[in-house]
């Protein structure tokens, strides 16, 4: 069993921040989450973080426009908080080489899809479900992996299945989705604590 100290980096919404916040209050999930990072000043995953009394930061291009300070400013903010775990929520940027030498295989990220179909550069939000509209799949899903220096690539640490209805829009796809997403992060994070799930080995 691990207590998992979770960094969360996000920049968007945060419903799954909201949902690993969640989990760790009512104890479904061993674990805390120490920080927020974002790279988007108006997040809602910083506020979500701030009303929970967590520490929340934004970091981005514009903070520190030097590519490598930002990266080593995520990491010595990530190592300040004692953090074992980093979950990647709806993070839009790629983790830089220092953070991923100092954390590597213990970087997960969620995708709302079954990768490695659906993923890499510019699959992201709506152009996920559209794509899979648009090939008439029967099913998607989703894919919680580790983190490399490509998007969407690293090794899958589990997915599930997700129906494709007749009628589907994209935005009613990826709203059964990202329903899905809460649970299965919480899940798959709880896996990870008891031991399960051991990512030293994927
Ligand atoms: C989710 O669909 C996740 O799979 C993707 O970005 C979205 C983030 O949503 N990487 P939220 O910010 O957690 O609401």
């Amino acid at each position: 069993m691990t207590h998992l100290r979770i960094g969360v980096l996000a920049s968007h919404g945060g419903s799954n921040l909201q949902a690993i916040i969640d989990a760790c209050s009512s104890g479904a999930l061993d674990g805390e989450v120490c920080l927020v990072i974002s790279n988007n000043q108006d997040s809602r995953a910083l506020g979500r973080a701030e009303q929970h009394d967590v520490p929340a930061f934004y970091r981005s291009g514009k903070t520190h426009p030097d590519p490598q300070e930002l990266d080593r400013q995520i990491c010595d903010l990530l190592e300040q908080h004692d953090v074992n775990l980093v979950a990647l929520a709806g993070y839009m940027k790629k983790v830089g080489p220092v953070t991923l030498e100092r954390f590597g295989g213990r970087i997960l990220n969620i995708h709302p899809a079954l990768l490695p179909k659906y993923g890499g550069e510019g699959m992201y939000g709506l152009r996920v479900h559209q794509a899979v509209l648009e090939a008439r799949e029967t099913t998607t899903g989703v894919t919680i992996h580790i983190v490399d220096e490509e998007y969407d690539r690293g090794p899958v640490v589990a997915q599930c299945e997700v129906p494709v209805l007749p009628g589907d829009s994209p935005e009613r796809l990826a709203q059964r989705v990202l329903d899905r997403e809460h649970a299965f992060y919480v899940e798959t994070l709880a896996r990870v604590a008891s031991g399960e799930i051991n990512l030293s080995r994927l």
